[in-house]
């Protein structure tokens, strides 16, 4: 048996990434029926803004999600913990921040507790504190991303060596291909955003879709460093924008007004792709077609498996070179 799937409850070991303020209950209850654990990011939403998602999700299923919160990024950090207890949530991830503090809150009310982490350092301490699941995160990822730059290729093995816990990968993941890879990795199982925004379950604007759908391997781009605030976005004139910012020495005040959560709504949702940001992930030059949630998980779960089958056929017609 997959131990994420166990601990979570969920038919396949794949998972739907915090989306904060632009989170759907629409999109998170396709991804649980769909047999993964779909997601409620909590962003910098207000507690009545989340508990009305929360409300609308166990309208949609009874199935189990999760409530990701964002640590340094919620100003309700304390109220979206009592929200989670309140909806008998069954699962919490905890990213952007130092989840250690907060973890036995949580293990005492039952609920499973996964920790986004992108170091080995960072994974440990989360293990020890007495997370269930540890999500590593590459920088291929969509979204707010560790400035340390680690690629999921190289994260993964090196947190599946320091801890026992188990490891979802994220970052990169968008296919069947992805999914198996992960695991040869040594992951037991994938987290995504990308990929499940470029879905018919996804709610977002049609211009944020099709920016995914016709991105090329170099379609997204890092803004943020010269300010210590990370993070991977979709190349568009917005993003060109902040980039001409930042070669001028931007404020950090004016880059966190350029990349604030409204700008993020603008964008993301009402598609106006000129005056807002849009997230996404270097998986975005892969993507090219919109299934539902459903049929994407099955022909990932598909795709792996044959995968998986073709490479090691392959392997084993190698010979050792005869040096003599
Ligand atoms: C639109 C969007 C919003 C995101 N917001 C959050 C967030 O609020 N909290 C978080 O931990 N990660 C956030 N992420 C990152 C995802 O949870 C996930 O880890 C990441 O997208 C995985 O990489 P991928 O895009 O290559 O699949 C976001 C990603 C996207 C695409």
């Amino acid at each position: 048996m997959n131990r994420i799937c166990e601990t979570l409850s969920i038919n396949y070991p794949i998972i739907q990434g915090g989306m904060g303020n632009i989170s759907s209950s629409e999109l998170a209850s396709a991804v649980s029926k769909a047999g993964g654990l779909g997601t409620i990011g909590t962003g910098t939403m207000s507690p009545d803004e989340v508990e009305k998602l929360l409300v609308d999700i166990k309208m949609l299923t009874s199935l189990p999600f999760a409530v990701n919160i964002p640590i340094t990024v919620t100003p309700y950090f304390k109220e979206m913990c009592e929200l989670v207890v309140k909806h008998d949530v069954k699962v919490v991830s905890l990213s952007a921040g130092n989840p250690s503090p907060h973890i036995s809150f949580f293990k005492e009310h039952g609920i499973k507790v996964i920790c986004v982490t992108a170091s080995v350092k960072h994974a440990m301490k989360a293990e020890n504190a007495g997370a269930d699941i540890i999500v590593g995160e590459g920088f291929e990822a969509a979204g707010i991303n560790s400035s340390l730059e680690l690629t999921t290729l190289t994260l993964i093995p090196q947190l599946k060596a320091s801890v026992s816990i188990p490891v979802i990968a994220a970052g990169g993941v968008g296919d069947g291909k992805g999914l198996a890879a992960a695991f040869v990795l040594g992951a037991e199982g994938v987290q995504m955003g990308t990929r499940l925004v470029a879905t018919k379950d996804s709610p977002y604007h049609s211009n944020y879709l099709d920016q995914i759908l016709q991105s090329k391997d170099t379609g997204t781009v890092i803004v943020g460093r010269s300010v210590g605030k990370v993070r991977r976005i979709l190349k568009t004139s917005y993003s060109s924008m902040i980039e001409e910012a930042e070669r001028n020495g931007v404020h950090p005040n004016d880059f966190a007004k350029m990349t604030a959560e409204d700008k993020h709504i603008i964008g993301a949702v009402e598609g106006r792709l000129e005056e807002g940001f849009i997230n996404g992930g270097q998986v975005s030059g892969l993507i090219n077609s919109l299934p539902t949630v459903e049929e994407l998980f099955v022909t990932m779960i598909r795709e792996a498996s044959e995968t998986l089958n073709d490479q090691s056929l392959q392997f084993n017609k190698f010979k050792q070179p005869n040096n003599g």
